[in-house]
């Protein structure tokens, strides 16, 4: 039974390196597959009125890979912003890029600042890219900032809302995370934030994941019910409180 609306899907993009040495060619040519599946998977977003996705595109431990690989990595955002900052601000959609952005080179940088900048106004699909991001990373700074806030005022106590409200992304937690290429772990992404998301995985290697594959995924959802700790479902919540 459907018991409650999907809004906010979080995806772990992985096995682009697998795909790539099934078919015995480089791993740089399944990073470049799986932008196709990026494209796809937005485009169905999009279709299906989801209101945020949050892509995993680099974590903050993936700087220990070979340096070719990592430039690689660094080539392919570029490209990627560059050839479709104007189709996503065509279809309304806001782009935002979440994690440590000062250790991207200067033109990375830039590329990202105004693919932000040029979105920013846009109301549709909120599309989330988590580079250089690592949910230790994520709260350590929530803090940190929480406390720089606090510093004038004689509360010196950290809350729950303090660090929701620092975090790189606190507007609505994902309902669900998607993680491709068989393996069933969090690999440091949004460890506040998935706190209560139902976690769905596929064997399936990211650049094979497409339009159907996802919707599983959300059928998967819906086969869920959702109780945040109470005895009753979300719906049934909803349904007493009217
Ligand atoms: C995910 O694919 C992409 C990134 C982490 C950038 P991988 O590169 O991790 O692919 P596998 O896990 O080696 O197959
Ligand atoms: C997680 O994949 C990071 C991204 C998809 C960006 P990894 O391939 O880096 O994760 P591990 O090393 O298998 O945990
Ligand atoms: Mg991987």
């Amino acid at each position: 039974m459907a018991n409650s609306i999907i809004k906010h899907v979080s995806i772990i993009m992985d096995g682009n390196g697998r795909w790539a040495k099934e078919r015995n060619m480089p791993r740089s040519y399944g990073h470049r597959k799986g932008i196709d599946a990026v494209k796809k998977i937005i485009n169905a977003s999009l279709v299906r009125q989801i209101s945020t996705l949050t892509l995993f595109a680099f974590s903050s431990e993936n700087w220990i890979r070979p340096t070719n690989e990592v430039k690689l990595l660094m080539t392919l955002f570029r490209e990627s912003i560059l050839n479709n900052m104007e189709s996503l601000h065509e279809n309304n959609i806001r782009v935002a890029f979440i994690g440590d952005l000062s250790k991207f080179d200067r033109a990375l940088k830039k590329y990202i600042h105004t693919l932000e900048e040029l979105t920013k106004h846009n109301t549709g699909l909120e599309l989330n890219f988590a580079v250089n991001y690592g949910g230790k990373w994520d709260i350590i700074n929530a803090v940190n900032q929480a406390i720089g806030t606090k510093s004038h005022s004689n509360e010196i106590y950290i809350n729950k809302n303090d660090i929701e409200q620092n975090l790189s992304f606190y507007k609505n937690h994902p309902d669900l995370m998607i993680r491709t290429a068989g393996e069933h772990r969090l690999s440091n992404f949004m460890l506040w934030q998935h706190a209560y998301t139902e976690l769905y995985f596929t064997d399936t290697l990211w650049p094979d994941f497409d339009e159907e594959k996802f919707d599983d995924a959300i059928k998967f959802f819906h086969n869920k019910t959702r109780k945040f700790g109470g005895l009753k479902s979300v719906k049934q919540i909803e349904q007493n409180d009217k």
